[in-house]
């Protein structure tokens, strides 16, 4: 066992394997792969999501629909409270609608158990939080590491090197996230999140925790991600800065949608 998955044991139990499809038939196939072309992305369909509590269960979302195809980013923005990370929860298969359905590239997340909810992530989501969540035993090389050793990728190492160079961390590696800035920490997380090519990338607040300057890197490697890179990115925001570089901007109000705007 790798070294850096020996510094993780509490992860080790988690690593879910693979599916096979190889039982199904050419026709099929190529029918199923017609289809799955011509599905959104993500598609959230009139999702509601109540959560219970011990006084009054909390409605977080209500009848919220949502599409995000390859290349697109989008803004969620509205006041504290209104269900942003909620709505980002639920699109990453981090939790289950209460009604409706979150289906992903042709997955509905309600279907699936427990070890097909962690291989779909593993596969298929990147997520970048507020407060950069980097492990701090590790490494900035060692955290881009661990989801490609996780998901058992090919030449993990030089991987989470290449994404380095591509946030311009190259030179950082060795380095601990006490020993770097929180502009560089969410560089690094960034690295991570894209380190085993998502096809969704979650951000929920990413410049929340930076100033201007350094907020405007980290959009503009949003940016790069969607355009360059074909990753659909759903990033939950209260600063108009960050909104203003999505391409579309979704509004919550308690929970329900309000009209979205296109901006590009
Ligand atoms: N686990 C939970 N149990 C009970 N209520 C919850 C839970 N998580 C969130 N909520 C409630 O759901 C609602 C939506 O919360 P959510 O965190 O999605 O809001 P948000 O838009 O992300 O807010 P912020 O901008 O402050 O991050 C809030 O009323 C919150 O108190
Ligand atoms: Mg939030």
């Amino acid at each position: 066992m790798p070294v850096l998955l020996k510094k993780i044991s509490s992860n080790r139990a988690d690593i879910a394997g693979a599916t096979s499809n190889e039982n199904v038939s050419h026709d099929l196939s190529s029918l199923l792969l017609r289809s799955y072309q011509e599905m959104p992305l993500l598609e959230v369909r009139n999702v509601t999501k109540v959560y219970p509590t011990e006084g009054a269960p909390v409605m977080a979302l209500q009848n919220v629909s949502l599409e995000a195809e390859p290349g697109e980013l989008i803004a969620l923005v509205g006041r504290s409270g209104c269900g942003k990370s909620t709505l980002l929860n639920m699109c990453g298969a981090m939790d289950l609608p209460t009604s409706g359905e979150v289906i992903l590239e042709g997955q509905s997340t309600a279907s699936l158990d427990d070890a097909s909810l962690t291989c779909l992530r593993r596969e298929k989501v990147g997520f970048i939080f507020q407060s950069f969540q980097l492990l701090h035993t590790l490494t900035a090389a060692e955290n881009v590491e661990l989801p490609l050793l996780l998901a058992r990728r090919k030449n993990p190492r030089g991987t989470a090197l290449e994404r380095l160079r591509w946030v311009d961390m190259e030179g950082y590696g060795d380095r601990f996230p006490h020993q770097l800035s929180g502009g560089q920490q969410q560089r690094v997380a960034i690295a991570r999140a894209l380190a085993h090519d998502p096809r969704l990338l979650l951000a929920d607040e990413p410049t929340g925790n930076l100033d201007t300057v350094t907020g405007e890197i980290v959009l503009g490697l949003l940016h790069r991600t969607a355009r360059e890179f074909g990753v659909a990115v759903i990033m939950a925001t209260h600063s108009a800065e960050a909104a203003s570089v999505a391409f579309r901007t979704v509004h919550l109000r308690d929970g329900r949608m309000q009209e979205a705007a296109v901006l590009l």
